[in-house]
């Protein structure tokens, strides 16, 4: 077993989190660089310290958990989800099932949750949002943002749903209340079942091969029939069908029933 391999095994023992289903060439660039930075000769000796540094655990946990985010991240993909995938699945059910599987910092639930509000009032809304990493949730649940995570929040929304504070963006308490946030790891916990709609964007792409699919298949099971995937701007599913998804729009994918 090599030095990487083992630093897998030591990882999932530790953590449950199992680095070998994240594209092995990315994944060990991205912590290569964080050990030397540190005075590391190898992943053994990083392992190894980081059993007794808290701080270097979680800067470790930093480094493999790719949280940029931002607000109507590709705010075309929101327009389309607010006019053409939400109005249907309104017109089935008055109450949907929502989730926002690898949620960061909050953004993206936070966009939804300001979305949904158009269709229902804001007090009924109701979000869930995962997370691997629970410094990302702490964050979230904070709700304060800086401007640049903002660039694409329509001028109203920003008017209705945000306070300027100093440099930064508080968002409001009203749709803080709409997202629940939970620590959830997509590739060991289980799914509940019975959503409309799951938005799972931008963690695909760091998933293997193997993985993904896989993925595809749960998230297809945890939706109703006729519920919708939402994946982001680089993930198109190929194959949708292989899965029990037909394609709705481009980066939407509906259940087949
Ligand atoms: C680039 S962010 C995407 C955030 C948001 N979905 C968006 O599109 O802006 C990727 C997130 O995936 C999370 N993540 C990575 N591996 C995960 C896993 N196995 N289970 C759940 N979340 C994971 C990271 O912690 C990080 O917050």
């Amino acid at each position: 077993m090599n030095d990487y391999q083992q630093f897998i095994v030591n990882i999932k023992k530790k953590t449950g989190i199992d680095l070998a289903q994240y594209k092995e060439a990315q994944m060990k660039r991205r912590l290569t660089s964080l050990y030397e930075k540190r005075g590391f000769k190898n992943f053994q000796e990083f392992f190894q310290a980081m059993e007794t540094d808290q701080n270097l655990f979680h800067e470790f946990l930093d480094r493999m958990t790719i949280n940029v985010s931002e607000f109507y991240r590709n705010a075309k993909r929101w327009e389309v989800l607010e006019q053409r995938i939400l109005p249907k699945l309104f017109e089935r059910n008055r109450r949907l099932k929502v989730w926002s599987a690898a949620c960061s910092t909050g953004e993206e639930p936070y966009t939804l949750a300001m979305i949904l509000s158009k269709f229902m009032p804001l007090s009924q809304v109701s979000v869930l949002a995962t997370d691997l990493d629970e410094n990302a949730i702490s964050r979230a649940k904070i709700g304060i943002y800086p401007e640049r995570s903002l660039q694409e929040v329509p001028d109203e929304v920003k008017k209705k749903f945000f306070t300027k504070e100093g440099i930064y963006y508080k968002i409001d308490e009203q749709v803080k209340g709409a997202v629940t946030f939970k620590k959830h790891n997509l590739l060991a916990d289980p799914f509940e079942t019975n959503y409309d709609l799951i938005v799972c964007r931008n963690v695909l792409i760091y998933f293997t091969e193997e993985a993904k699919q896989s993925l595809y298949h749960k998230f297809n099971q945890a939706l109703r029939p006729g519920g919708i995937l939402f994946v982001g701007s680089t993930e198109q599913i190929f194959n949708p069908l292989s899965y029990g998804f037909e394609t709705e729009d481009t980066f939407f994918y509906r259940k087949v029933e």
